[in-house]
């Protein structure tokens, strides 16, 4: 039983096979790896990409979905715990799937499922598969994942996947740009793994000033489900990616972002050959299929 909640779990090995097999899954597509496995879906926080892309991945491979898309709809409603709720969902199924608000609840369901609980976001902490698919989109269109500049943009203190997808980047000897206001800089904890590694990093004020430097310019979106709406307003608006700003780009930067964007990449973006998004989002499904497969099936 493997669960897969959170990125400092893995190692090198691990997120390099993911990243392989997934691209092994795109250029030949597998119908079979789940065949005869039921997988449960079960968000209790809004999702579009997270939640679609691993119930298309379980059915094109083979397998059954069971799930819902809002935990109000469950007994929770009626007061069950998660830990009851998890016992019984895992008793029907192969695996559990589960995004839920509240930080730590994957870990909490893995102690009481008797299946392989995979976290798809847990409250403001960790967001594994979207790390595991933004590597494999970082290999894919830069060529490797070592010794590679990122910039991270915007909701630095919030964004769960940049959490995660700096911890994992932290494996392959990368140079990050923290870009963020000052109220939404990346966590402490964070970056003291980085300083105690001996990990370099520089903290910058403007997009402008990393946009000439980097091979992935990673954006965020300010989350605002996650702040009162007078300190949403004092930090709207800062750092958005205007087409004309990509003129100093290196040829091979990509621009990525784990969606929804509301206003900090303009329409204007996705026409440059600088736009990856919404490959990336696509990616979600290779990165899933590979996840899923090698928790649940020997050999892929
Ligand atoms: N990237 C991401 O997690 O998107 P959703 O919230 O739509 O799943």
């Amino acid at each position: 039983r493997k669960h897969i909640i959170s990125i400092p779990d893995f190692t090198r090995e691990e997120l390099e096979l993911v990243v392989e097999t997934a691209g092994r899954l795109k250029a030949a597509p597998r119908h079979d790896l789940l065949a005869g496995k039921v997988v449960a879906s079960c968000f209790f926080e809004p999702s579009t990409r997270t939640r679609l892309s691993f119930e298309t991945s379980i059915q094109r491979l083979g397998g059954t979905v069971i799930g819902f898309a809002d935990g109000a709809n469950t007994s929770a409603k009626k007061g069950e715990t998660l830990a009851d709720t998890i016992r019984i969902i895992s008793s029907y199924t192969d695996a559990v799937v589960m995004r839920h608000p509240q930080e730590g609840a994957a870990r909490l369901a893995s102690e009481f499922s008797a299946v392989p609980v995979i976290n798809g976001g847990d409250g403001a902490n960790q967001h594994p598969s979207q790390t595991l698919l933004d590597l494999f989109t970082i290999k894919e269109s830069q060529g490797r994942l070592e010794n590679l500049a990122l910039a991270f943009v915007g909701d630095l203190k919030y964004g769960r996947t940049v959490h995660s997808l700096t911890q994992a980047l932290s494996l392959f000897n990368c140079h990050f740009y923290f870009v963020a206001p000052e109220v939404l800089a990346m966590p402490d904890y964070i970056c003291e793994e980085l300083d105690e590694r001996g990990i370099s990093y520089t903290l910058a004020e403007s997009l402008e000033e990393v946009i000439p430097h980097v091979d992935i310019l990673y954006m965020t979106r300010i989350q605002r489900e996650r702040f009162d709406e007078a300190e949403f307003k004092q930090i709207q608006g800062q750092y958005i990616l205007k087409a004309e700003m990509l003129n100093h780009a290196r040829p091979n930067m990509k621009v990525m972002h784990p969606l929804p964007r509301v206003d900090e990449i303009e329409v204007a973006v996705d026409d440059t050959p600088h736009a990856y998004y919404f490959e990336q989002a696509r990616n979600g499904v290779f990165a899933r299929q590979a996840l899923l497969a090698l928790v649940l099936n020997e050999t892929v």
